[in-house]
């Protein structure tokens, strides 16, 4: 008998971003003199905005005095916090979700990896065809997955979804039923939008075939057209069938900082049993909450100043994708993406592979993105770039793509 989780053996390679910040530290090693421009990895540039600082230092302070010293935070996020998130989150939008439905965490990773604890390895899932790596990586770890099929690139057991030019890079309901679907929207990598009908066809959907969605709304603060889904709870019965992931990396600059948060509504039940019961189990079990410190950031997101600094800052990233996307354009590329999210999606030039033209630009511009087939199959021959960079380097890299 091994002793090891053998799963962790048939996961081809590393993690996407561990192998791309190997291959530019290899590369950097070797080249010292070169200046590399990073729109790989959806890491953000931008300080945070004053007014989170300023509140970390004073939480950070109060820490410092036995009166308002904290220990052990709430399992679930202190109250302040999900009553901030209910407020502007949800009520806002005209979506009712209750407080004791949200899971504040340390980002949304974690989750996203952790969710498929609470379902039976027997699921059958659905992904996206190119998605973010962890939902599939996650499940191969639980042996959820199947085997890895090198040939084809991806795994026995998974259904996979593909988004493509043909279906404007929103999936199609798959042949075979799932159980657990997995959506993105504003999705990563493709930077594609999926329409209120579109969402509310997927809710009904898996309410039909008994599935239970999970919703990843990490860039929902990305949505620059009027009447797009901000949260999957928009639609009708979402709260029966869904269970939503939100992240304060992309919108507030926590990529660091580390905060993010579950809705699991009391609703959504699987097997007769509360989903939401299950995940406070889990977290009871795994998690021991997320610091004072950070809600207080978290929290000051939500104030006037915070709401008005953060926007600015989702300004200025999407400044930075229109500019690689018309940029882009300008040079002949195919693109997409860039208009309801931080990445612009190309298709590479001359037939090249998505690792070919990685290489390609490393070599020849110095600039990093991420290669589309890292995301599966269905992202071979294209590339993300991420607005996530400064407008200088943004602009730079764009003079260097020209001129090659
Ligand atoms: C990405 O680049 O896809 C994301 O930044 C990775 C992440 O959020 O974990």
């Amino acid at each position: 008998m091994s002793k090891i989780n053998a799963n962790y053996l048939k996961l081809p390679g590393s993690y996407l971003f561990a192998t791309i910040g190997k291959k530019v530290k290899d590369y950097t090693a070797a080249n010292p003199e070169k200046k590399i421009i990073r729109l790989g990895i959806g890491d953000v540039s931008l300080p945070l905005a004053p007014v989170i600082a300023q509140e970390m230092s004073q939480a950070s302070l109060e820490l410092g005095a036995s009166e308002t010293f904290h220990g052990y935070p709430d399992y679930e996020g202190y109250d302040f916090l999900r009553a901030a998130i209910i407020e502007n989150d949800y009520k806002a939008r005209g979506v009712d979700i209750g407080s004791d439905e949200i899971f504040v965490n340390d980002g949304a990773k974690c989750d996203s990896a952790d969710l498929g604890d609470i379902f039976s390895l027997a699921c059958k899932v659905a992904v996206c065809d190119p998605v973010y790596p962890v939902y599939v990586d996650s499940n191969a770890l639980a042996g959820r997955a199947g085997e890895f099929l090198t040939e084809k690139g991806y795994w026995s057991n998974l259904i996979y979804m593909p988004c493509t030019e043909a279906n404007g890079f929103v999936p199609e309901y798959p042949k075979e039923t799932p159980d657990l679907i997995y959506l993105c929207f504003p999705n990563n990598p493709t930077g594609g939008a999926i329409t209120k009908e579109q969402l509310q066809g997927w809710v009904d959907y898996a309410k039909r075939v008994g599935a239970v969605i999970i919703f990843d709304a990490a860039y929902e603060a990305y949505i620059s057209e009027p009447g797009l889904p901000h949260s999957i709870y928009e639609c009708e019965g979402a709260k029966e069938c869904a269970i939503e992931m939100r992240s304060f990396s992309k919108n507030a600059g926590f990529t660091g900082v580390r905060l993010g948060f579950t809705v699991v509504p009391k609703t959504l039940m699987c097997d007769g049993v509360s989903l939401n019961t299950l995940w406070m189990k889990h977290q009871e079990t795994k998690f021991n909450g997320v610091s004072y410190v950070v809600q207080r950031a978290g929290a000051a997101v939500y104030t006037p100043e915070g709401k008005t600094q953060t926007a600015k800052q989702v300004a200025y990233y999407m400044k930075n994708a229109r500019e690689i996307r018309e940029g882009l354009k300008a040079c002949g590329y195919t693109v997409y993406g860039g208009e309801n999210a931080p990445y612009v999606w190309l298709k590479t030039p001359e037939r090249m592979t998505s690792w070919e033209f990685f290489d390609y630009l490393l070599e020849n511009a110095n600039v990093v993105g991420t290669p589309g087939s890292g995301f599966g199959p269905h992202g071979e021959g294209f590339f993300r770039l991420t607005g996530f960079g400064s407008y200088e380097n943004t602009k730079a890299a764009l003079e260097r793509i020209r001129s090659i």
